[in-house]
């Protein structure tokens, strides 16, 4: 870590996020309208992505490893903006750190099959996401409400890792997988992975509009707004975008600095709020 980003994480403290690659960067969008006042540190553990088919214990070392280096920044949380390390490691991290307010992220399941009108609720995740026991769990108990077909889609989170989005090849990936959803009666599409809302337009391309898609960075915010105030650390509320983004954002990414940069910069700077350019971006290599 930097002596630059050291003062940065010791000026007040920050909250930690944290995914494989830039996929929690559509969760970080949400914390970042939604906590106007928190300043943040985003972790891209790219040297290990994808996570979506690696063996849950290396899922778990790496969790442990960027947990671990958060908790020494003295974040005053921890977001794991993965929902493939949350169904792998969350409960370890949580028992390693009892006293450290820690938001995972899983599928919307819930939402879906409440507000579902067909009965059909689709399920976009990576293939670890989909094998787990967390999962099986969270489908178990909404069961009664609607029938959830979940399918993984493995290589389509590399496809969002590349720089500029090829859209075509992401369109011809996702067409087998939206084409069954819609045989099926889905009327509800949950993005089960951070890294799909990068491509809700091309889903939606293919879902029609009969079919709505359901997110989850909203409700990471909520989530983390509600753990912050428990633990008494929630930052005062401050003009949403009166503080600019490079006082209150630091990258760091375990791949390689200049390439992270140049896909958040794709996928980021077309929300016209905010100068993601001006964010620093820094390598770091974790233990
Ligand atoms: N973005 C991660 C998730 O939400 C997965 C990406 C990966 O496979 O590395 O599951």
């Amino acid at each position: 870590m930097s002596p630059e980003l050291l003062t940065f994480t010791q000026a007040a403290p920050v909250v930690g996020v944290f995914d494989s690659g830039v996929g929690g960067l559509s969760v970080l969008r949400s914390l970042l309208d939604e906590l106007p006042g928190e300043r943040f540190v985003y972790l891209a553990d790219e040297a290990y992505l994808p996570y979506g088919d690696k063996p849950q214990h290396v899922i778990a070392q790496r969790v442990h490893a960027v947990a671990t280096s958060m908790h020494r920044l003295a974040c005053k949380a921890f977001v794991i903006a993965c929902n493939t390390a949350t169904a792998a490691a969350a409960t370890q991290v949580r028992t390693q750190f009892p006293q450290w307010p820690i938001v995972g992220i899983e599928p919307a399941v819930k939402p879906a099959s409440l507000k579902t009108r067909s009965g059909v609720v689709g399920i976009l995740a990576t293939s670890n996401t989909v094998a787990s026991e967390r999962f099986r769990l969270l489908v178990e108990r909404f069961d009664p409400l609607a029938t959830v077909l979940a399918r993984p889609c493995p290589g389509l989170v590399e496809l969002i890792e590349t720089s500029p989005l090829p859209r075509a090849e992401i369109l011809a990936h996702l067409k087998p997988v939206v084409d069954e959803f819609k045989a099926a009666g889905v009327d509800m599409v949950v993005l089960g992975c951070t890294h799909y809302p990068f491509v809700t337009d091309l889903i939606a391309e293919l879902a029609g509009p009969d079919v709505e898609i359901i997110e989850t960075g909203r409700a990471v915010a909520r989530q983390l707004t509600v753990r912050l105030d428990e633990a008494h650390a929630l930052s005062p509320m401050a003009q949403p975008s009166a503080v600019p983004l490079s006082e209150r954002l630091r990258c760091v990414t375990t791949g390689e600095a200049s390439s992270f940069r140049a896909k958040m910069l794709a996928l980021m700077q077309g929300d016209g709020q905010h100068d993601w350019a001006a964010v620093p971006v820094e390598h770091v290599d974790l233990a």
